[in-house]
């Protein structure tokens, strides 16, 4: 597929998966309109971008906020004239018991996983079915078995999956390209900040290195998925067993799950 010239907007893309995806997508020549809500992290993105001579537009937006999501497509339109394609990838990730946590703290978490995904893609379907762009959903094996301290991100995550089935199905006539992507343990920026209660930011634990897969590799695949209009994937082979193991054996991870926690006292 040849993205020379084609719009892509990235949500959650000052960092992490989300700003790997925009370089390999500007390198092959696609205009990419960046996303976070930090500005001052994303205008600096945008400069080292603009130092590349990539061709981006920085749109800092809530994607759990209806208001920013109609601002970033509109303004998205208003630079670059078409949409064709959306990547739902900006999150928050949390490392929280769901005893410690209060009510706007869980919303404001699945809100970004979830509405964060639903928000900017209801604003942008009028254009994707002019283009017959593509929607990517960035979920994760938390989207596929709820997992302890991360009950809001779980409940996110698994989201997802219905949006995508409902849209993939009432949307057929359409044309629109409607992927999920189940994103498996991923290399983190060393600024990646988990929520903990009252809101504090702590820096995520490193993973023994592995069992995780570069972001170079994942940005690759979400590529290769938009360019083959491929509708599921799952990443690594980490994921691949975990995924295929709770189709076939769902007690069997439950039993794991639940046995680590109690180990855990
Ligand atoms: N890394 C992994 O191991 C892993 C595993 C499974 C799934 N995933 C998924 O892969 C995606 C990328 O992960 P990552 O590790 O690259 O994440 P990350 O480093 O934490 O980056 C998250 C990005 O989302 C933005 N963001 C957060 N809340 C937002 C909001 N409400 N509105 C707009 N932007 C928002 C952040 O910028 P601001 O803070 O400035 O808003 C940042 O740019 C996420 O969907 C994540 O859930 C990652």
């Amino acid at each position: 597929m040849n993205f020379k010239d084609k719009v892509y907007i990235i949500t959650g893309s000052s960092q992490g998966v989300g700003k790997e995806l925009a370089k390999q997508l500007c390198e092959k020549g696609a205009k990419v309109v960046l996303n976070g809500r930090n500005e001052s992290k994303l205008q600096k993105v945008k400069k080292e971008f603009d130092l590349n001579n990539h061709s981006t537009l920085a749109i800092p937006a809530d994607i759990s906020s209806v208001e920013d999501c109609k601002e970033l497509i509109s303004k998205t339109i208003e630079e670059f004239g078409r949409l064709d394609g959306l990547i739902n990838n900006g999150s928050i990730t949390m490392n929280e018991q769901i005893e410690k946590m209060d009510g706007e703290l869980f919303q404001k978490i699945f809100a970004s996983n979830s509405l964060g995904a639903v928000l900017p893609t209801l604003e942008a379907l009028p254009y994707l079915k002019k283009t017959k762009g593509s929607v990517i959903f960035l979920s994760s094996l938390a989207g596929v078995h709820g997992l302890p301290s991360a009950s809001a991100y779980s409940m996110g995550k698994m989201s997802l999956t219905a949006f995508w089935q409902s849209l993939r199905a009432e949307l057929v006539k359409t044309g629109i390209h409607f992927g999920i992507c189940y994103l498996s343990f991923t290399e983190n920026e060393k600024s990646k900040r988990m929520v903990t209660a009252n809101g504090d930011l702590i820096p995520v634990p490193e993973r023994p290195k592995f069992m995780v897969q570069s972001r170079e590799k994942v940005a690759k695949e979400i590529m290769s998925m938009i360019s083959r209009r491929k509708s599921k994937k799952v990443m690594s082979v980490i994921g691949k067993v975990t995924v295929f193991t709770m189709q076939h054996f769902p007690r069997m991870v439950n039993f794991i799950i639940r046995n680590v926690q109690k180990n855990k006292g």
